[in-house]
């Protein structure tokens, strides 16, 4: 008996080397990037992450993914067309090629197909949203609507988006977290039930009203390439002195960020996820090569978002990714408020004034009737 995904995807597969002949068709799938609270920092092998984490799909920053696809008779490898933006793109069609031959142990029939794909983003590229984590979790969903299509062998929805999150996974690990909407755990930890580092999870227990839909305004701080990628930034964190700090402080933030986020409980959120995001970058700092990714001017958006929720009582809170810009989070209650203050005191230290406004959005969307 398959013990674990992999195993399963593994044995499942051996029959969809039956390919019918002369098939074709296109599907399309709309996937949100997303925001990590509890944040992936470190992997083992292979793309498994060292501790859980816990995120929310975007609304509005998604990618859409269109693929064409074409038995070929006799083929036994990968054909591929990559378009980005409409446009040819050889170094991210490489390591689609390179992604594609590694997960075709899992959907065989890959290697019978020549595909035609083309991504576009809804949002700018340098905006510091995670564009892998939107691309591979709209391919991994293509995908599985291929194999459906060919075989119906993912006709269970839960079953659909649990393949969609282990393929995405092996693209990007934030990936995994993107096919779901609301709120989602990647990751195993002994306090949930289902929580696995190879696939991603929905949030099953009820998130308070309060979360539903919250609001992620992303302050653009610079919009240029990271001194340090987020893959040696991983890497870093095999040898790290911190490593085994690490992973049980983000357990029990994840559990306790849980237990908030249930009740509602507002400033043990803050309290959860700004120790989180300056952890993040404590990791980065701490690293043996050190290395800063913050700029003056997250730091200034970073004490005047402290300043004005002492000052206001307001829920305000900020968390970071793996650069320099800052994403402001609050609830939509107070939308007005926080968008006058994001006006007029942090829009100043925002590169060419830039700001995406964004939330918690409901997940992937399949395009119908192509
Ligand atoms: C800081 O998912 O981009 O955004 O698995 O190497 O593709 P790879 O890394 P990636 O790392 C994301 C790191 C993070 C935190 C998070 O999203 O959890």
């Amino acid at each position: 008996m398959p013990d674990t995904l992999e195993n399963k995807y593994l044995s499942d597969s051996h029959d969809l080397l039956s390919l019918p002949p002369g098939q074709s068709g296109l599907v399309e799938w709309k996937c949100p990037s997303n925001i990590a609270l509890i944040k992936y920092w470190g992997k083992k092998p292979v793309q498994r992450p060292l501790n859980p984490s816990l995120s929310f799909s975007l609304m509005n920053s998604v990618t859409t993914m269109t693929v064409d696809y074409q038995t070929i008779k006799e083929q036994r490898q990968l054909s591929l067309e990559f378009l980005m933006e409409n446009k040819p793109n050889q170094a991210f069609a490489e390591r689609v090629f390179h992604y594609l031959n590694h997960i075709s142990q899992y959907l065989p029939f890959l290697r019978s197909l020549h595909l035609r794909i083309q991504s576009q983003n809804s949002f700018p590229h340098s905006a510091g949203i995670a564009s892998s984590a939107s691309s591979y979790g709209a391919l991994a969903l293509a995908l599985c609507s291929i194999e459906q299509l060919l075989f119906g062998t993912l006709e269970n929805e839960d079953e659909f988006f649990q393949k969609s999150s282990f393929l995405a996974r092996l693209g990007s690990g934030s990936a995994c977290r993107s096919v779901y909407g609301g709120w989602t755990i990647w990751g195993y930890t002994p306090t949930i039930h289902g929580s696995s580092d190879e696939a991603a999870i929905s949030m099953t227990r009820s998130i308070h009203p309060v979360f539903k839909d919250y609001c992620d305004s992303v302050l653009v701080v610079s919009s240029g390439q990271k001194s340090v990628t987020s893959s040696i930034g991983h890497a870093l964190m095999e040898q790290h002195p911190f490593a085994s700090g690490r992973i049980s402080q983000a357990n029990y933030n994840l559990e306790k960020l849980i237990q908030a986020l249930v009740r509602g409980d507002e400033n043990r959120f803050i309290d959860i996820i700004e120790n989180e995001a300056l952890t993040l970058h404590g990791l980065m700092l701490s690293s043996n090569p050190g290395f800063v990714l913050l700029q003056p001017n997250t730091i200034e958006i970073i004490n005047k978002i402290i300043v004005f929720r002492k000052n206001t009582g307001l829920s305000v809170s900020f968390t970071l990714d793996a650069g320099a810009n800052v994403h402001v989070l609050y609830p939509a209650a107070i939308e007005n408020e926080i968008r006058l203050f994001i006006e007029k005191d942090l829009r100043k230290y925002c590169e060419n004034d830039w700001i995406i406004h964004d939330r918690v959005g409901s997940g992937p969307v399949k395009s119908e009737q192509l």
